[in-house]
C-alpha cells in the first residue's frame, strides 16, 4: 500500500515563487499568457526557464534558437555555480530593486540580469577555450541590450546591474561578489596600461550611473562611487568617492553600500 503523502517542504522555493507569481500574471493578463507559459510556466527548473529566455534573446539569422539553447543548457549542466550565481543575482535585484516587486521581472524583462546570465555562459565557454563563441556571446549581448561585458572579465554572484545600458566591463576586470551598478558605467582601461589594465572591485561596492571607473586600480570593499564620477586611484574600503577625478567624500555610511542601494552623500557620508 502507497505511503500516505507527507507535508514535504519545496527543494526549489525560489522557483515554486517564480511559478506562482507567472502563473498569477497570466490570470491578471490573459494576453500575456503564450509569453509566459514560454518562458516560464512551460519549463520544469529555472535552469531550462533561463535557457530558453537567453536563447529567446540571443538568437538571429547568424546563430538559431536551438543552437543557443543547447550551448547554455550544456554551459548549465557542466557548472552548476552558474546557476547558483544566476539565483543569487535574482535575489539581489529584487532585494535591492525598488522597481522590481517580483523575482519573475528579472527574468522576463530586466536586461542588466538578463545581460549578465549571457555574460556567465559568455565566461563558461571562454574558461574552457572555446573563444569565438564567448566573442559571439559577446557581441549578441552587446548588440540586444546595450551591455558590453568581454567574456574574460571576473564577475562575482549576487550583482546588480539596474538599466544596464553602455556598461562596459574590460577584460581585466575583476568584479566581487554582491556589488551593484547602475547604467552607463564603465570599468575601463586608460589607454596607457598594457595587459592586465582594468579595475578591480571589491566585494559589497555600489557603482553610481555614468561613473568610469579607469586603470588596472582597487576599489575597496563596501564602498560607493558617485554617479558621474571619473575614478583613477585606488579607493580605500568602505568610504565614498566623488567628482572628476574622483576624491574621498566621507565614509560609505553603511556595512554594504550595495545592498541597501543608499546613495545619500551625507556630511559624514552617511
Ligand atoms: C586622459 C587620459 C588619456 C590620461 O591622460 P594623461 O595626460 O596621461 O593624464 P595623467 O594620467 O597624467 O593625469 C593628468 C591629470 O589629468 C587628470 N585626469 C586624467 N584623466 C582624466 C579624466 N578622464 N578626467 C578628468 N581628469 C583626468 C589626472 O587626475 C591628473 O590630474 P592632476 O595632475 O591634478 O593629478 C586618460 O586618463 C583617459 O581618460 N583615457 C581615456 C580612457 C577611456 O576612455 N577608457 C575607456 C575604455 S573602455
Amino acid at each position: 500500500m502507497a505511503e500516505p503523502r507527507r507535508n514535504i517542504a519545496s527543494v526549489d522555493p525560489v522557483w515554486d515563487q517564480i511559478l506562482t507569481e507567472a502563473q498569477k500574471a497570466v490570470r491578471d493578463e490573459p494576453l500575456m499568457g503564450g509569453f509566459v507559459h514560454a518562458c516560464i510556466l512551460h519549463h520544469k527548473s529555472i535552469e531550462k526557464a533561463l535557457s530558453y529566455r537567453i536563447a529567446a534573446k540571443l538568437a538571429s539569422n547568424e546563430m538559431s534558437m536551438m543552437v543557443v539553447r543547447e550551448m547554455v543548457q550544456e554551459a548549465y549542466a557542466s557548472d552548476p555555480s552558474l546557476i547558483k550565481a544566476a539565483r543569487a543575482d535574482l535575489v539581489a535585484i529584487y532585494e535591492r530593486d525598488p522597481a522590481c516587486h517580483r523575482l519573475l521581472q528579472p527574468i522576463l524583462y530586466f536586461k542588466g540580469y538578463q545581460a549578465v546570465q549571457a555574460y556567465r555562459v559568455g565566461h563558461h565557454l571562454w574558461m574552457k577555450g572555446q573563444y569565438d563563441l564567448a566573442y559571439f556571446v559577446q557581441m549578441r549581448v552587446s548588440e540586444i541590450f546595450g551591455v558590453d561585458i568581454h567574456p574574460a572579465a571576473k564577475i562575482g554572484k549576487g550583482i546588480m546591474i539596474d538599466h544596464a545600458h553602455s556598461v562596459v566591463i574590460g577584460e581585466t576586470a575583476v568584479v566581487g561578489d554582491n556589488v551593484s551598478m547602475l547604467h552607463s558605467v564603465t570599468l575601463g582601461g586608460t589607454g596607457k596600461e598594457e595587459q592586465d589594465r582594468h579595475p578591480k572591485i571589491g566585494d559589497g561596492v555600489l557603482i553610481g550611473a555614468g561613473a568610469k571607473v579607469l586603470g588596472n586600480i582597487t576599489v575597496g570593499h563596501c564602498s560607493r562611487i558617485a554617479a558621474g564620477s571619473v575614478v583613477l586611484e585606488a579607493v580605500p574600503p568602505c568610504k565614498t568617492v566623488a567628482g572628476i577625478p574622483a576624491r574621498v567624500v566621507g565614509e560609505a555610511g553603511c556595512d554594504q553600500p550595495s545592498i541597501l542601494m543608499d546613495h545619500i552623500i551625507g556630511p559624514q557620508g552617511d
